[in-house]
């Protein structure tokens, strides 16, 4: 699909590339740039660099780097256009043709409207028909009001195998549609039966009020307690959340994270309105992304069992991963919040969330979980977990305070513990050193594999440096133009690179190097910016650049092979490249 070039300047500039990727890291203001962990390698010190003045950045660490669009291409795994997309979206800008989305030969749009239908039939069957009884007596006995039925457009399937088909069917839906949108199953006879039967039904409402999928839970019968849409064009499970279309719009910048979807229900009729859970599967990465849009702390509030416990330690990483202050709440008495609250009432849960403890203090009660510190082997193993949980405290003060609490509790030396964590300390940066070097080493491959810049180093230097020029100087690429043909690059992606740029000049006003994207792939967008970074900080002007162009014009393809970089220069080449933070 062609996109006009203007829309697509738009979309960049509506989204500010810190403004995006803060969605994505935790950016720290560095005078004209900001720095972060690299959301595209595992890494403890940042070396991914956002430069706000032209919108990209560069990660000096894995060599990942481009336009705003680059990155969410490469971070949300999308094409070009996709990605476009959702840059749009985000902005709250018309996509052009957006009505031409088509997946599997189904609108995304047509898959939304099904879903509505469908929501309102099975709400509706809940409400008023004689079939529906079953699902009004199930949630009257779970204390469910009828205002939070209706809020929440819940719903009943009938114990019936073609009830939905049959409705979709008079509304013009055919069977192909029905499949797709995940509401009904192929029969082995052609033909296709309704995927959920005599089951309360909770429809998933995205941000924006679309119906995307549904939940269905069992009401005796047989078969899973709950069954979920599968994914759809119009449903991705591991980005969306349950009721989060009613937490986005309480401004407390807090949320509570809870496990099932009758515990949000409940939490939210007790007057919590920032209330979320995944949908049928443990929280993810984009989940937690999506919460940090909206808050800057979230309350765990899983059940009070085992596996609640362990997923509430998995949340806690994923949720701090993203920059969230997490606090966990501690229950007693009831087996999850739903429970709580019938049990004990909404005042004695607004008490809970209160009283909830930061993530440290459930880190170490879980340390001390399963052992006896009175005992001196339980002691030893306490402290041991506690030593690699506290090395992993970023900052010194925290990790001072943590230590000296746990010295309190055992009467062991503080000063021995702290010795003991900074130990620990030391051997993970000693791991992350040894990475670095990796790093160097990967770096001296990837140039020695090509063969190109291997041979002409000198020539190589010079093309890299024009185009870094043509980078920073965009006014100038039609002067370079005028003197320099594709033809003397010595690289073929260099070259290429040349040419691509020779043709956007061609066309449009608006050209920026970084706006190559739908010629190149994410990962050779990552070289081009790497180029263009690079070159911000070797000052090439006009009269230096000619000097480049001299070497690439001259340059006769007979001369004799090129000096070899030793593996000392390439360390410094790399530790240069490392020190432009
Ligand atoms: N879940 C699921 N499939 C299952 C069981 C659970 O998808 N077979 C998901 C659902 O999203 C559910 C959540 O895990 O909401 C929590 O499960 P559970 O605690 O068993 O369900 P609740 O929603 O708490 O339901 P109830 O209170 O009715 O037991
Ligand atoms: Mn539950």
């Amino acid at each position: 699909m062609a996109l006009p070039e203007q829309f697509i300047q738009e979309v960049k500039m509506n989204n500010p590339i810190d403004s995006v990727m803060s969605g994505y890291a935790n950016l720290i203001r560095r005078g004209r740039n900001a720095v972060c962990l690299c959301p595209f390698h595992s890494e403890k010190t940042p070396s991914c660099t956002v430069y706000l003045e032209n919108n990209s950045f560069y990660c000096f660490g894995c060599g990942t780097g481009g336009d705003v669009v680059t990155f969410i291409m490469k971070i949300e795994n999308l094409d070009y256009i996709e990605a476009l997309k959702f840059l749009a979206d985000r902005a709250g800008m018309t996509f052009p043709n957006e009505e031409n989305d088509v997946r599997a030969g189904i609108p995304k749009a047509r898959i939304l409207e099904m879903n509505r239908a469908a929501a309102r039939y099975f709400h509706d069957i809940l409400k008023n028909s004689a079939d529906g009884e079953k699902g009004r007596r199930y949630f009257a006995e779970r204390q469910l009001l009828p205002k939070t039925i209706t809020k929440y457009g819940l719903g009943y399937a009938p114990d019936d195998w073609h009830s939905l088909a049959n409705f979709m069917h008079s509304q013009g839906y055919k069977d192909d549609e029905l499949v797709t949108a995940n509401l009904c199953d192929k029969g082995r006879n052609g033909g296709v039966y309704d995927r959920f039967r005599d089951r309360v039904m909770f429809p998933i409402i995205d941000l924006r009020g679309n119906v995307i999928a549904f939940g269905g839970r069992i009401i005796d019968g047989s078969g899973p307690k709950y069954l979920n849409s599968s994914d759809t064009p119009a449903f991705k499970k591991s980005m969306n959340l349950f009721s989060m279309n009613f937490a986005k719009r309480s401004d407390e910048r807090r949320l509570i994270l809870a496990e099932g979807y009758m515990d949000v229900i409940s939490i939210n009729q007790a007057g919590f309105e920032n209330v979320v859970a995944s949908l049928g599967t443990s929280l993810t990465q984009e989940q937690a992304r999506l919460m940090s849009r909206y808050a800057d702390e979230v309350i765990i509030a899983y059940d009070s069992d085992g596996a609640g416990q362990n997923a509430t330690h998995k949340a806690i990483n994923l949720l701090s991963a993203v920059g969230l202050k997490t606090r966990i709440i501690k229950m007693e008495g009831a087996k999850d919040p739903d429970e709580y609250i019938k049990k004990f009432g909404a005042p004695r849960f607004r008490q809970l969330l209160d009283k909830s403890a930061g993530a440290m203090e459930f880190e170490i009660a879980k340390c001390r979980s399963g052992l006896d510190i009175s005992t001196e082997a339980g002691k030893v193993e306490y402290l041991k977990r506690c030593v690699k949980l506290f090395s992993e405290v970023a900052s010194p003060i925290e990790r001072e305070i943590y230590i000296s609490r746990i010295a309190d509790e055992t009467k062991v030396h503080k000063e021995m513990l702290m010795q003991q964590v900074n130990g620990a300390i030391k051997k993970q940066i000693n791991a992350e050193q040894k990475q670095q070097w990796a790093d160097i080493r990967t770096f001296r491959d990837t140039m020695r594999s090509n063969p190109e810049a291997y041979k002409h180093p000198k020539e190589y230097k010079a093309e890299t440096g024009v185009l870094a020029f043509i980078a920073a100087y965009p006014e100038d690429a039609e002067y370079v133009i005028s003197k320099l043909s594709p033809e003397h690059f010595v690289t073929s992606f260099n070259k290429k690179v040349y040419e691509a740029i020779i043709e956007k000049t061609k066309k449009s006003a608006f050209y920026d190097i970084l706006s190559l994207q739908s010629e190149f792939t994410a990962d050779e967008m990552g070289k081009i910016t790497e180029i263009a970074v690079n070159g911000k900080n070797v000052n090439i002007d006009r009269t230096t650049v000619d000097d480049l162009i001299n070497i690439l014009t001259e340059h006769k393809d007979d001369q004799p092979g090129a000096d070899k970089l030793s593996d000392d220069d390439f360390r410094d080449y790399f530790k240069k490249l490392q020190s432009r933070k």
